[in-house]
């Protein structure tokens, strides 16, 4: 007779109580997950809006690029993990403000607090925290403005609040974190003494650069309304 292989555990069909379970957990993280999607596009659509009617009205582009993301599972879990919470979605809900994330990468300084005072004017904007890192830079010399906000997305059948986190920073702020970023992250939080001194110091310079740039710019657009 012909000897029967045992299935192993996890080739094993599942019951139908099992795929209804998973099916159901998986529906509302999809339905979830679009609706943290649909909150990025609305934020992004906005800037985008007000960025078109400066260069009508101002002829200058207050926004340079736009990037956007949404929080990876795996990213997740790292930081329930790090406030001790449980590890489930309805809880990164409650907890976590940067699941819906946008970066609003400015040409000049007074650009990040001219769209982010623009922006939180809007009537379906509501400001749940924010965080002046410009004013006050982190002591490694970072700098951004971070703003969460909620906003309403209309789905069919209910109206669902969503926060999502913008970090308005200028093109040379964000020249200094892209390349601080993976630096961090390859030291683990070991940094070698002398670093977080050193790379504030390139903040700073960075800064200053970025206030003679506005600046010439000012220079060049007054004397442009002048001759009009
Ligand atoms: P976490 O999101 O858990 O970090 O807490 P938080 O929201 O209080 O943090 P924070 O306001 O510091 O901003 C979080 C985000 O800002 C990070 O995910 C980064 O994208 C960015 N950020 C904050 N600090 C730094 C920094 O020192 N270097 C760089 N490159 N990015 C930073
Ligand atoms: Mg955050």
């Amino acid at each position: 007779m012909e000897k029967q292989t045992p299935i192993p555990p996890t080739r094993q069909m599942p019951t139908e109580a099992d795929v209804a379970a998973v099916r159901a957990h998986f529906l509302d993280f999809l339905s979830v997950q679009q609706q943290y999607r649909a909150a990025i596009r609305e934020v992004t659509t906005k800037l985008e809006i007000l960025n078109d009617e400066f260069q009508v009205r101002h002829h200058h582009n207050p926004i340079h690029h736009i990037e956007s993301r949404l929080k990876t599972i795996e990213s997740m879990i790292v930081k329930l993990r790090e406030r001790n919470l449980d590890i489930d979605f309805s809880t990164a809900q409650k907890h976590l403000l940067d699941i819906a994330g946008v970066r609003v990468v400015c040409c000049y300084v007074d650009d990040i607090y001219r769209v982010a005072e623009i922006l939180l004017r809007q009537s379906d904007v509501e400001l749940i925290r924010k965080k002046d890192y410009i004013q006050n830079p982190k002591p490694n010399g970072y700098r951004s403005l971070h703003l969460v906000v909620r906003i309403p997305v209309f789905l069919s059948d209910q109206t669902v609040m969503i926060p999502v986190e913008i970090q308005l920073r200028t093109v040379a702020m964000d020249f200094w974190a892209s390349l601080e970023h993976p630096l961090r992250y390859k030291l683990r939080d070991e940094i070698p003494e002398g670093i977080n001194e050193e790379l504030s110091e390139c903040a700073n310079e960075i800064a200053a650069i970025d206030l003679r740039m506005q600046d010439m710019f000012h220079r060049i657009q007054n004397r442009e309304q002048k001759n009009d």
